[in-house]
């Protein structure tokens, strides 16, 4: 289509966050952004685009001077399972750590046990329904991981289940592959030999169907070693995919610069990682995902390296890490006020990391900014200082959510 075509869609009297810049929030006040074909064409001040050109657009949505910000990425969500952990939050209240739950047979392993029990399709309808509560509040992207399935079968239907979500909800979703999550119950005492099947015969099956945007393991004490987590790193850098990694959220096993040294793009929690794995992350241009929903349910102490990342340039995004375990939080915003009010991250970097951050730890360019070339995904919002988006704790701030140009209900 030639470029004298009619806008599709044009925001007017926006104050528009472009976080354009490495820094700053980009903010144009009385700004205009005007989209074709689910890209935005033009973002900028108002008098720079003649009246005429932007009230011709098919839609044209009158903002009164509220806010519009990048549509929200919640890089890092679990949200695919069946069953809760209700019980065991009340053992937690109660005295019983997270790793005595998993060491006694819980924790993941249940979920495990529930979600081979439901069938795709029931999968899709729960998943939907925590999907939808994550979009009322401005999320336009969503990273899903498998991982409590565990068999060939069960991994698929979680990842299918991931991407029917994004389908029906018409979002954009990323599927992560998490088969090195947990040891399922038929490999006890052989994780060596499930490290073999996951990379030998899940990964390459749930490729094959396309279904893998990332990989990811749990480099963990409870879960798996360095050396494990090399070997499933590897049989995915064979299939060219890129890798992240659980790294460092119960104590430091060198997971930040595990994932480095395969050019990952996130290490993700990293309450325990050492200043080495910060350089390591630095220099290969590997993101620290923030994830401050499981460090307050697990009422963890132990605050990430922030000084570290600030002063070595790791981009830090911040996500709900939604799971049934140590974060069901269904609210990037939320996430978001407790970045700031846990880990003092400021509203900008908080903003920084539930969009442009966020994208960057998924892989995507295509996103996360408001500029000239990059989809319409934008979040028009009942407020007008950009701090507010960490400010309120809950509230229905969301005026309006549109991805690549089209209004998400
Ligand atoms: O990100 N740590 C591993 N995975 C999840 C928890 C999963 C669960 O407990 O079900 C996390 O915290
Ligand atoms: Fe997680």
């Amino acid at each position: 289509m030639p470029d004298t075509a009619p806008f599709d869609l044009c925001l007017t009297r926006a104050r528009l966050v472009t976080l354009a810049d490495d820094r700053g929030y980009g903010l144009i006040e009385d700004g205009t952004l005007a989209c074709r074909d689910g890209r935005i064409v033009f973002a900028g001040p108002a008098h720079a685009l003649a009246a005429q050109e932007a009230l011709a657009a098919s839609v044209v949505v009158d903002c009164g001077g509220a806010l519009v910000t990048p549509a929200l990425i919640d890089c890092h969500t679990h949200l695919v399972f069946a069953g809760d952990r209700a019980g065991e939050f009340e053992q937690r209240l109660e005295g019983a750590s997270y790793e005595d739950i998993a060491r006694a047979g819980g924790g993941i392993a249940s979920t495990v046990r529930a979600t081979r029990a439901a069938s795709e399709d029931a999968l899709v309808e729960i998943g939907l329904a925590r999907a939808r509560a994550l979009v009322r509040d401005g999320v336009g992207t969503i990273e899903i991981k498998s991982g409590y399935g565990l068999t060939i079968d069960s991994e698929l239907s979680m990842l299918r289940a991931a991407r029917r979500i994004g389908e029906a909800l018409g979002i954009g979703v990323r599927t992560t592959f998490l088969g090195a999550h947990a040891l399922p119950p038929e490999y006890a005492g052989r994780a060596d030999d499930y490290i073999d099947f996951v990379c030998r015969t899940m990964l390459p099956a749930a490729a094959a169907e396309g279904l893998v945007d990332a990989v990811d393991a749990f480099c963990e004490r409870i879960a798996f070693s360095p050396e494990q987590t090399a070997r499933v790193f590897e049989a995915a850098r064979a299939l060219d995919i890129p890798v992240k990694l659980h790294a460092d959220q119960l104590g430091d096993s060198g997971g930040g610069a595990l994932v480095a040294r395969f050019g990952g793009l996130s290490a993700d929690h990293v309450e325990y990682t050492s200043e080495d794995s910060v350089r390591a992350m630095a220099a290969s241009g590997t993101a620290a995902v923030l994830l401050p929903g499981a460090f307050l349910c697990l009422r963890e102490t132990r605050l990430p390296p922030i000084d570290g990342f600030r002063r070595l340039g790791v981009p830090m995004a911040v996500a709900t890490d939604a799971n049934p375990g140590t974060s069901p939080l269904l609210s990037l915003r939320l996430a978001m006020a407790l970045a700031c009010i846990q880990f003092r991250l400021t509203p900008e970097e908080s903003l920084r990391g539930a969009t442009v951050n966020a994208a960057r730890a998924l892989g995507l360019a295509d996103r996360g900014r408001l500029a000239p070339g990059l989809r319409a995904d934008l979040a028009l919002w009942n407020a007008s200082d950009p701090a507010e988006l960490s400010y309120w704790l809950g509230g229905d701030l969301l005026r309006a959510l549109y991805v690549g140009g089209r209004r998400v209900d």
